[in-house]
């Protein structure tokens, strides 16, 4: 059977190669939900209209609910010579009932493949929510469950990856939640877009015919019809929008998993992840890597990858459809699943996952993290910020010469590096001290700030 996009001005079929080479029902299938919903969107507001019967309307819609049953199934047979998904599907309905050859009445492949996209868009959008939702409620119970003796776990803050201040592991950890809930607002946002529908659209230039576009969009629950025909069918900077959000997303992912990689390293030491979540060495019996989180770290690159093929593939077009926009599905298609199943195998290992609160209490035990309450200490007493700075600063410089901390410091030394240090520092060098201080402060890592922010997640996500 010829294309049923060769008209009759075509003698005979492509060419083999050219058939490899053009074909996207190898990735396209994938719509076929969204192509029959569109179809029978599209043959209800045809009936309606009165420019087919209803009973035409009936067997095509009939015809179509057995296909999607047939595909469900896996038993229907995708064919190559019939290059996508939309011609597949309408050969078979060409095959059952004959009025199937008035489906694609006042419609083109143009607006048809525009309207799936952004339907698979917007059900992708739904799908990938739940799962962000998912890790972040991982994120934050594994923040509760980060305790020590005297309430959450500290464990050192970083800048620059060296020692900056002590912070709670679970404001670390809440950091990420806040992340991820922005990459689920961007997601949201690119559905809002692309809630527009391009069915009527036609190749470009819209029908002479009758249709009811207000209608085609209501049945498939688009906000509203799309405003300009090329427009509809010649952009797809929905998609670029939606590999974007998957691409930050991804960004954020791999930065956890860094994180991760660290603490779990010997050097580290402040989690351990579970078997379940790890891999030994083929060569090194002692070894217990972090996979998971390096493949996360790793498939960020892909969704990156996608971004600026898409953006790259569109870059330059005329308007408006052309053949080169086909190549818009593979990487939104992978991009989806990459970031799925990431998301999904990510949540997971974070379940599998405990801080070690020995090792996290000793790291953070380092004196020098406090330097900066030493300097706030100062403050207090009256002394200019960069002077506090300076003078610490010092004090940094003489335990480290003596091979000592900022609490063996005595009083005296204090004194001599600047009057103004009292009997009271000793309390400022306290992480019970340095923790107290941030605990009105909101945004900061003071133990009630971040259980009253573990108590807002947790009621915000379920
Ligand atoms: N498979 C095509 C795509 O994905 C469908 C649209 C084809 N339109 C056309 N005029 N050849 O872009």
């Amino acid at each position: 059977m010829p294309p049923l996009s060769r008209s009759g001005r075509f003698k005979k079929g492509p060419d083999a190669d050219v058939r490899r080479y053009s074909e996207s029902i190898s990735f396209d299938w994938r719509l076929y939900r969204q192509d029959i919903a569109g179809s029978i969107a599209h043959a209800t507001m045809l009936a309606k209209t009165g420019i087919i019967t209803k009973r035409d309307c009936a067997q095509i819609i009939r015809g179509l609910r057995q296909i999607e049953r047939q595909i469900e199934q896996g038993k229907f047979r995708w064919r190559e010579e019939l290059e996508d998904v939309h011609m597949n599907i309408e050969a078979a309905l060409t095959a059952r009932v004959p009025a199937a050859a008035k489906l694609h009445t006042a419609r083109s492949r143009n607006d048809q493949v525009a309207t799936d996209l952004r339907l698979w868009v917007m059900d992708e959008i739904q799908a990938l929510d739940a799962r962000i939702q998912n890790l972040q409620l991982a994120l934050v119970h594994l923040a509760k469950r980060t305790r020590s003796k005297s309430g959450l776990l500290p464990i050192p803050g970083y800048t620059h990856l060296q020692r900056a201040q002590p912070v709670l592991a679970a404001h670390h950890l809440l950091a990420y939640v806040e992340m991820l809930e922005r990459d689920r607002d961007r997601f949201s946002d690119c559905a809002l877009r692309a809630n527009v529908c391009p069915l009527g659209s036609g190749a470009m230039a819209g029908t002479s015919l009758p249709i009811d576009r207000a209608l085609t969009a209501k049945l498939l629950g688009f906000e509203k019809p799309s405003d300009n025909s090329m427009d509809a069918v010649g952009d797809r900077d929905f998609a670029a929008e939606f590999l974007f959000a998957a691409a930050l997303t991804g960004i954020h992912l791999s930065r956890l998993a860094e994180d991760f990689i660290l603490w779990s390293s010997s050097e580290f030491g402040f989690i351990t992840i579970g078997d379940s979540h790890t891999t030994g060495s083929s060569l090194m019996p002692q070894k217990k890597n972090p996979d998971v989180a390096e493949l996360a770290r790793g498939k960020s690159g892909r969704l990156i990858g996608n971004l600026v093929s898409l953006l790259t593939m569109l870059k330059g077009l005329p308007m408006t459809y052309n053949r080169d926009m086909q190549e818009d599905k593979e990487p939104l298609f992978d991009s989806a699943d990459t970031l799925d199943t990431s998301l999904t195998v990510f949540a997971c290992m974070i379940q599998a996952t405990r801080f070690n609160a020995a090792a996290c209490l000793k790291a953070v035990t380092d004196p020098g993290l406090l330097a900066t309450e030493v300097a706030d200490h100062l403050v207090r007493h009256g002394v200019p910020f960069r002077q506090a700075h300076h003078a610490v600063g010092k004090a940094v410089k003489l335990a480290e010469t003596g091979k000592m901390t900022l609490s063996d410091l005595t009083p005296k030394q204090w004194r001599d590096i600047h009057p103004s240090f009292g009997k009271d520092i000793a309390r400022a060098l306290t992480l019970t001290e340095m923790f107290r201080s941030r605990d009105r402060l909101p945004g900061s890592p003071g133990q009630h700030q971040v259980e009253a922010q573990i108590k807002r997640w947790k009621k915000q996500l379920s």
